[in-house]
């Protein structure tokens, strides 16, 4: 195949936060074109949002439904190959479920759906058809998330025996739902958000992401979700203490009432030998710390990384890489992976290193243990699917 992958969107439409940075993301190695959108929920404002865009009109489509089924019906040669979805939690399944039974791949933003049993039909879905769904769990995208897990995976540091997350924002500190800020309404309320709401939002890629880099798994919770800002039907903050299936504790603090903070995800993961600390906000310097050596500074861009950190850097040491640098990392596997199954060969490993289906099930699980186990008196609560 010598040309461009072809995407439609769902969702970003103007003013929308996410879907830009997704449009971005997929520009920045040219291996993805955006062909058509259904942009908004509202008709008329999606229009107007993939005009600005120079959508071609007659692929500027008033919803979802429309797009899929007059897409389904062009060319193998002009229509899309896969859909973006990037709309609010409630309004991922359905779009996804269409995509697929059209014969479409599907990147999703996470969480992947409102329910954990919706999540398990979009697997069932995707081991039926066979086609690729890619879900945007951001922070495993950058170079230094990378070196931490294959640290971790060639044993330097040990059998691991500890994992602490924080995933601390702000910008939930005051009730700004109720002032006409779009983004807040929709996640302070259980009917578009789900069941969740921090834990939700920002927990599942704290939660990702300590699975992501100690290659364990959660077994075992125990959750304290709390409502800060008086008056709101779901959880601004918590606290959530872990046990990994080799035996590993951990702690995973998420809270969106943390005044002044802006996005600071950070882990440190522990092992017998060491230990590794990266932070969101300082993404091209991971930190490893050494029981009986002095502590060492990995920085981005450097030849010493392992090839897996090399794969998904672009800018030499020194030239700083960040967020779309590390979603573009998603978007470009993905593309190779699907370029490779459409040539009829089988993607590497390299290529297949991007969240799918399966994290997107463990995500909503991770949602309905935690709250179940935030509502219970029950100490540990083992993690369901
Ligand atoms: N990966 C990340 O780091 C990250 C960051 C932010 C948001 N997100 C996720 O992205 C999703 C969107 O969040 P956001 O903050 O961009 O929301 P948003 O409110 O800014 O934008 C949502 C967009 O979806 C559109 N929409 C809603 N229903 C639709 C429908 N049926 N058809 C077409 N368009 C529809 C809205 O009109 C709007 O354009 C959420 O699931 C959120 O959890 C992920």
């Amino acid at each position: 195949m010598n040309s461009k992958i072809r995407m439609g969107m769902i969702g970003g439409g103007k003013n929308a936060f996410i879907g830009a940075v997704h449009r971005i993301a997929a520009n920045i190695d040219g291996q993805i074109e955006l062909v058509c959108g259904a942009l908004s929920s509202n008709p008329e404002t999606a229009k107007e949002s993939g005009e600005l865009l120079f959508l071609a009109e007659d692929r500027n489509y008033g919803t979802y439904q429309e797009m899929i089924e007059k897409e389904s019906l062009l060319p193998a040669e002009i229509r899309m190959h896969f859909v973006t979805i990037v709309t609010p939690n409630f309004a991922h399944f359905a779009p996804a479920m269409m995509a697929l039974e059209n014969g479409f791949h599907v990147v999703i933003d996470k969480p992947i759906s409102l329910t954990l049993d919706e999540a398990k039909q979009l697997r069932d879905k995707v081991l039926e058809t066979g086609l690729t769904l890619c879900l945007t769990y951001t922070y495993s995208g950058y170079p230094l998330v990378k070196q931490a897990r294959q640290m971790v995976k060639d044993g330097a540091f040990g059998k691991i025996r500890k994992v602490l997350v924080e995933y601390p924002q702000g910008w939930l500190s005051l009730p700004s739902e109720r002032d006409g800020n779009k983004q807040s309404a929709w996640r302070t309320d259980p009917s578009k958000s789900g069941i969740s709401g921090c834990m939700g939002d920002i927990g599942t890629h704290a939660a990702q992401l300590a699975e992501y880099i100690s290659g364990l798994e959660i077994t075992k919770i125990c959750a304290d979700l709390n409502i800060v800002v008086d008056g709101r039907p779901l959880d601004d903050d918590g606290n959530v203490l872990l046990k990994f299936n080799n035996g590993a504790n951990g702690v995973l603090v998420a809270s969106q009432i943390a005044a002044g903070e802006e996005n600071a995800l950070k882990i440190k993961v522990y092992g017998e030998k060491g230990s590794l600390e990266w932070h969101q906000e300082e993404p091209n310097t991971l930190k490893v710390k050494w029981l009986e050596a002095p502590t060492q500074l990995y920085r981005a861009g450097q030849g010493y990384l392992t090839p897996s950190a090399q794969f998904n850097a672009r800018t030499p040491a020194g030239h700083p890489e960040g967020y779309l640098e590390a979603f573009a990392n998603i978007y470009r596997n993905f593309a190779l992976t699907l370029r490779s199954k459409l040539d009829g060969k089988t993607p590497t490993p390299e290529m297949l290193d991007f969240p799918g289906v399966e994290e997107g099930v463990r995500g909503m699980a991770f949602i309905e243990n935690v709250v179940a186990s935030g509502l219970s008196d029950q100490k540990w609560f083992d993690f369901k699917i």
